[in-house]
């Protein structure tokens, strides 16, 4: 998809379809507070070629709700499409970046390849973040995960514009512009190698993918794999490892800032299991196919640094992405087995897991992925995981779950979710909670029981990131979009990509 920037008056743009926004505007409540569709723009010729169709009363301005019109009366374009933003009151910017993404998916499948969208005057929504969102929406929108289809025709939109009102401040709008290119590409990045199927993306071949990105934008790179692991004592991630034929990769990406020699270092750790059967603790077969969006998390630390890598925030950054298959194979851990994780440094033990369950491998790979990234350096870390299905039981598909050790983390991370326009929660850890998985024969095992299963795994990567600032985010609910949305397509979300970036920008 091409995109572009254009600040012509609306009226006088020559396209296919030409995309306006709309909202409700509505104060009163109670059943006969009929809904009040406007569109938003000051510009007459626009105002003219809907006003019937909004007094028809067939469109409502709700959120994602669309009208096309053909030939309409006074423009250029040759269709005029109105999406809802809802009621004017609840507006925020993420509703443009759904409403971009929603206008893609109306085009799309109707074989048409040009879209502009015009964005208003209106003071209801900053130039700048509306911009970059309705930028990212669009990538968002065009994207599909139907890529081994043999009769996938080519839907792209060929060319995506932007319109902006004359009197904006053109930087501004530039800038926000090219970041949210970035962003949007960087997600579907993530989203493409979240939808490959397992055999397509064993962990070699995901470190393959991310050294190549690494090549494209300029970031440092280094893949590893089984005898790394064995060389660091990376007894965790490797007790996943061994029970497949495919060897592990151990995906280490730089980002060196020139100039920058102090500060923090942020350490990016992802959870990349290309596939998860269960190993011995096998899951049951229905919906295990699901499982090959298992490496999400990585996914999502690979994507991200691409946009890192582009927008050149002034902070190190270090990512370490543990790949591997989660096998029943002849080799493969089991049940009662005792493992020791990579010690931080040579003159300390590795701690001791009892395996108790082999489906809770994530936690296993992250603990040594965690300790790899503090010997590299970093001083304050976040992880993104397809972790736990008790994440999903507590927050559904909505909300991802958020854990942190240090308030001062989480703030930050926090703080950026209103320019994301992505959901975590922040559910508790305590004390309490690591007792459940204190063990009898060592000195943890991998699963605390049925109850408070999210809390309990992050409590078992919490005993690795000892006092360094961390952020655990359990992305399993939301990394896959369930069922089609207007602005989304059902498959890979691309979900925390966005988030973890803004949090990189906030140092
Ligand atoms: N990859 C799964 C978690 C998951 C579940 C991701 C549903 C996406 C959707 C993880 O490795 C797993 O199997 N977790 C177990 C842990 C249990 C054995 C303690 C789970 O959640 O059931
Ligand atoms: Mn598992
Ligand atoms: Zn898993």
């Amino acid at each position: 998809m091409r995109t572009q920037l254009t600040f012509t008056p609306p009226a006088e743009i020559e396209t296919e379809v030409l995309a306006i926004l709309a909202v409700d505007t509505q104060t009163a409540k109670g059943a006969d507070a009929k809904p009040e569709p406007t569109l938003l723009t000051a510009n007459e010729a626009l105002k003219a070629a809907a006003a019937s169709a909004l007094s028809s009363g067939e469109f409502k301005a709700g959120a994602h709700e669309t009208l096309l019109l053909h030939a309409p009366a006074g423009l250029k374009a040759k269709r005029l499409l109105i999406v809802g933003l809802g009621k004017q009151n609840k507006v925020v910017v993420h509703g443009v970046r759904t409403a971009a993404g929603t206008a893609v998916r109306f085009v799309k499948p109707r074989g048409i390849r040009e879209l502009v969208l015009a964005l208003p005057e209106s003071d209801l929504l900053a130039a700048g973040p509306s911009v970059r969102a309705a930028i990212e929406g669009a990538f968002v929108g065009d994207f599909d995960p139907d890529t081994y289809r043999s009769d996938r025709k080519d839907q792209s939109i060929q060319t995506f514009s932007l319109n902006v009102p004359e009197d904006r401040d053109k930087t501004v709008v530039q800038t926000a512009f090219d970041e949210g290119v970035i962003v949007g590409e960087s997600q579907n990045f993530t989203r493409a190698l979240v939808n490959e199927p397992g055999n397509k993306l064993t962990p070699t071949i995901m470190g393959q993918r991310a050294a190549q990105m690494a090549q494209e934008v300029g970031l440092k790179w280094t893949i590893f794999s089984t005898e790394k692991l064995k060389d660091l004592k990376m007894g965790a991630f490797w007790s996943v490892a061994q029970g497949s034929e495919e060897p592990p990769s151990l995906i280490v990406l730089r980002y060196e800032p020139e100039g920058v020699t102090e500060g923090p270092v942020l350490g990016l750790v992802g959870k990349g299991i290309t596939f998860d059967s269960g190993g011995i603790s096998l899951k049951p077969g229905d919906n295990m196919e699901k499982m090959k969006y298992d490496m999400a998390g990585g996914a999502a630390m690979i994507g991200a640094m691409r946009a890192i890598a582009l927008l050149k925030p002034k902070v190190r950054v270090i990512c370490v992405v543990c790949a591997a298959e989660n096998m029943p194979d002849g080799k493969a851990q089991k049940p009662g087995d005792v493992q020791t994780a990579m010690p931080l440094s040579a003159d300390k033990p590795g701690k001791t897991i009892e395996i108790i369950n082999t489906d809770a491998e994530g936690r296993l790979v992250l603990a040594d992925g965690l300790t790899y990234a503090r010997q590299l350096g970093a001083t304050h870390l976040i992880d993104a995981a397809t972790l736990t299905g008790a994440c999903v039981v507590a927050l559904g598909y909505v909300n991802a779950g958020a854990f942190s050790n240090d308030d001062a983390s989480y703030v930050k991370f926090h703080a950026g979710l209103s320019t994301s326009g992505e959901k975590f929660w922040r559910l508790p850890l305590g004390e309490e909670y690591a007792e459940q998985i204190k063990s009898d024969i060592g000195d943890i095992k991998n699963t605390g029981g049925r109850w408070g299963g999210a809390i309990t795994a992050a409590e078992f990567l919490k005993v690795f990131v000892e006092e360094t600032p961390w952020i655990h985010l359990d992305i399993a609910g939301v990394a896959w979009v369930e069922d089609s949305k207007p602005y989304i397509a059902k498959g890979p979300s691309g979900a925390a990509v966005r988030s973890i970036l803004e949090w990189v920008r906030s140092y």
